[in-house]
This record gives structure tokens, sequence and C-alpha cells, in this order.
């Protein structure tokens, strides 16, 4: 997507004469739906990569609102604009900012704590000190967009203390917060230098959502013991003479969007190429994931290595394809897993590849939709082993474009969706004998038992799309009048 986007009557409802906001509802979140580049001083804009913007996008079109977020390009003083049929708000981000607050306290703090301390968590107080002062940035952005009465719905960890600086600034708003990334058991939490700033940070909110109910459960345990709010299993929080909720609400994917993308004319014809080039006789295995190293990437590679080392797999039977899209390329531990991942790409071929036929196919970059569902049509066994995930809507994209109940699923037992999809084959992502036994029997399944654990995948992700979890969450926030005008009907 390279279109260029127009100033339309976003900036004039945000920073209309009479300096009144006027957008009922708004959405917040780190990064803004599409992300700034410039190539020979002219600005391109790509969609941002990530689950939270793929399920947030159509949510955002149908309710008309406006999005603040950063344009994912650093010291840009950007003007609101309309892109996407979303009313753009940019925030700007500095490079001080972008390596304490993003890089730093971001990526390398709450990212890996979050996640199972996956990776070794830093803690430094100049990182903090920017985390506060770049959500307080958002909380003033939002407190000048969003009109009065209305509604606003944070997204994720990069904003955990919007809420209450919000409602500090904004008493009559309604306010929104959902934690797409994992909330972490109360004995990881508890390691968190600055841990009761950001429980009563995420206080200030009217309806805080978790992932599953597990994750609930950590950060009702956490409010009862570093704040002074009253948590139980049941009811309502109780914090500052408020009442608040916290629910689990599993995000989801437009399905129907996936299916017809599968279902278009051009897609087999995508399919049919993909497949010729890797070999037709061959079954694909694949992965796409964020370079990132809560995905279990490298744990993958090393089972299917170990595949073909014990002839268990032969290089002429299978095919491994890994789409990594690139992320966080700064971050150093990003960058030791790009080393780690490539080298073992790098030596699996080296191994068993041949002059032209490689057994692993490594492509780093992001998909457009198009190509992403011609990849997952072509994918037999899709690889969806994280360590640690909130959700994972890739193992949900997968199995919506299965419009005929082919393929099978090996799916993490640590990814949310495990609690929905138990008809995958479920595994445990460090075991690495155990990935390779999945992958042997979704290799060796009966057609007719993949065919029915597909379609019961399917039914279930069918039954709960992205706007089944956005109308459940905004159901708690506003009431039933702004409902409507926000859900699109
Ligand atoms: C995950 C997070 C999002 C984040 C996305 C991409 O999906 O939950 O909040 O935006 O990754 O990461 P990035 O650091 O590039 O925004």
């Amino acid at each position: 997507m390279t279109s260029a986007p127009t100033k339309s009557s976003t900036e004039r409802r945000t920073r209309s004469g009479a300096g009144q906001p006027s957008w009922p509802f708004v959405i917040v979140a780190n990064r803004l739906p599409v992300s700034l580049t410039r190539r020979k001083g002219e600005k391109h804009w790509t969609t941002s990569p990530g689950g939270l913007v793929s399920a947030l996008t159509p949510i955002a079109q149908r309710a008309h609102g406006a999005w603040v977020g950063w344009s994912g390009s650093v010291d840009d003083r950007l003007e609101p604009f309309e892109h996407d049929a979303i009313a753009q708000v940019p925030v700007t981000i500095s490079r001080q900012d972008h390596h304490d607050f993003y890089q730093g306290f971001c990526n390398r703090t709450l990212w890996p704590l979050y996640h199972d301390a996956v990776q070794n968590p830093e803690y430094h107080r100049h990182w903090w000190r920017s985390y506060v002062a770049v959500n307080e940035r958002f909380a003033r952005m939002v407190a000048e967009t969003v009109q009065a009465d209305g509604a606003v719905w944070v997204q994720d960890y990069q904003l955990q203390l919007v809420p209450a600086l919000l409602r500090a600034l904004r008493p009559d708003l309604r306010i929104g917060f959902f934690l797409h990334i994992p909330f972490p058991p109360a004995e990881l939490f508890a390691r968190l230098p600055w841990r009761r700033q950001v429980l009563e940070g995420l206080l200030g909110a009217d309806v805080i959502g978790f992932q599953t109910e597990r994750n609930r459960g950590n950060f009702l345990r956490v409010v009862g013991q570093y704040t002074r709010a009253q948590a139980s299993d049941a009811g309502p929080i109780r914090h500052d003479g408020r009442r608040l909720q916290a629910a689990a609400y599993p995000i989801s994917i437009d399905f129907e969007l996936y299916e017809s993308v599968a279902l278009a004319p051009d897609t087999e014809p995508r399919v049919e190429r993909l497949r010729q080039r890797l070999g037709s006789s061959r079954k694909v295995i694949l992965g796409i994931d964020r370079l990132d190293y809560t995905k279990g990437i490298d744990h993958r590679l090393r089972a299917f290595h170990e595949l073909l080392l014990s002839g268990l797999v032969k290089p002429s039977d299978a095919v491994m394809v890994q789409v990594a899209v690139p992320s966080r390329e700064r971050v150093a531990e990003y960058a030791e897993l790009r080393r780690r991942v490539e080298e073992l790409v790098g030596q699996i071929n080296g191994e068993f590849g041949e002059v032209g036929v490689a057994v692993v196919h490594y492509v780093r970059r992001n998909l457009t939709p198009e190509n992403l569902v011609a990849m997952y049509r072509t994918g037999d066994v899709m690889m969806v082993t994280p360590l640690c995930d909130g959700m994972n809507l890739v193992a949900k994209e997968y199995v919506a474009t299965r419009f005929d109940n082919s393929g099978t699923l090996v799916l993490s037992e640590f990814a949310g969706a495990a609690e929905e999809l138990t008809d995958a084959l479920l595994v445990n992502p460090h075991d690495v004998d155990g990935i390779g036994a999945a992958i042997l029997s979704a290799l060796t399944m009966d057609p007719v038992e993949a065919a029915g654990r597909m379609a019961k995948m399917r039914a279930i992700v069918r039954g709960h799309t992205v706007h089944d979890w956005a109308r459940s969450f905004v159901a708690d926030l506003v009431p039933a009048r702004q409902r409507r005008s926000i859900l699109g009907g």
C-alpha cells in the first residue's frame, strides 16, 4: 500500500476553529495503522506490522472514529490526515524517545517481562522516565481529540499509563484498555520496579481487557497485592470511588475477509506458481511470524533439521518455508535472533539442499495480503509455535483460508489461541523432539481426520470474529445508545 493520505475532515475536526475536539470514538495505539517511510525524499505509507493493527483496522474503518498513534518515523511533526478511511492523528516520537521509550522500556523491559522473561528484561530509570513522558504526550493528544462524553479505547503494553493520565485530564470520558500480549504471572510482574505505577495507570480505565482468563487472573492477583484497589475474582474492581471491570476478550480476525481472499479467482494461480517453485510433490511446512524471539522460529528449524538428520523426513518429500517479517531490528536481541535463524537456514540447506533445490526457503519481508493468503493456501502444515504469545492471529488466519478443510495446524500450548483451537496438534514449543513428532504426525495424518479437525477449528473462528470481539468489548464500555454508531450497526 503506497497511496498518499489526504487531509480531509480530520484536521478540521481535531483542531477546529473553536478548539473543540469532535471525535466520539478514539482508538489509541503506539503505532498508527500505517507507517511512514521516506525513499529519495518521497513519503510512502505501508501497513504497520503486527496483529494489533490487523485486528483493529476493520473496527476503526467501521466506527468512522479517529486513531491516535505514532507514524513509525522519528522526529516527524505530522498534521492529522485521513488514510484508508481512518482519521489518523499522529503523535511525535523523538529519536531519544525511540531509544528510551520504544526500544528500551517497551521492548527490552516490558516485552520480555510480559513474555515469560524468555529473554532477560532490563530495568533502567531513564527508560521509565521516557515511558511516563511519552504516555503523557499520548494522553494529552487524545484529550484534544475526543469529544465530550466520548469513548476511548487504549491498546497494549506501550500505553499502560494512558488510562489514568487521561482520566485526570478528561473525567467525562469512558476509557477502555486492551492488552494484546500476555499479562505475566505475579512472580514475574513483581520484579518490575514500577509495578504499582503501571497498575494504577491501568486502573484509570473503566474496562480492562485481556486475551485469556489466565491473564485476567494474573492481573487481579497483583492488583490485590500492590494497590489499594479491591479486586476479587467475582464482581467489579473498586478503586478510587469507582467500579471497573476486568475481563477476558479473546481477540480474533475478520474471518470472511480472509476466506474471501482465499476464494478469489487470482489466488489459486498464485498458489499453483508457489507449489511448482517449491516442488509439486513435496509437502509444504510453513511458518509466518514477526522475526521475534518469542515466536520459537529457531526451535522449529532445529526440529525440522533433526527430522532430516534422522531420515524420517526426506528432502524430496517435504520443504519448509519460513516467512519472517522484519521487526525491532535495532534491538540487540532481535539482531541476535536473526543471526541465529539465518545461520540455521544456511546450515540446513548446506547439508540437505541441492543446487537449485533448497529444503528451507527463508523470506525476510512483509507480504501483501494477497501473497499472504496464497502462502497460507500453499502450506500443508502450518507451524505456529511461539514460546509465549497473547493470542497469535496467524493461527486463526490460516484456519480461515482453509475453505476446503485441508491443512494441519501445529500450535504451541503457550499461545492464547490454544485455548480455543484445541483441534490443532498442540505442542510444547520448547520440546524440540515434541515439535518433530508433531511435524511427522501432521505430514502423515489421515486426510479424513485432518479435515475433521480443520472443520471444527473453522467453526470456532467463524463463530467468534474480530467484530464479535470488538462488539463485546464496546458493549461493556459504552451505553447502548453509543454502541451503534461505534460498531456500525
Ligand atoms: C505486537 C504488539 C503490538 C505491536 C506489534 C508490532 O503485535 O502487540 O503492540 O505494534 O507487535 O511491533 P512494533 O514494535 O513494530 O510496533
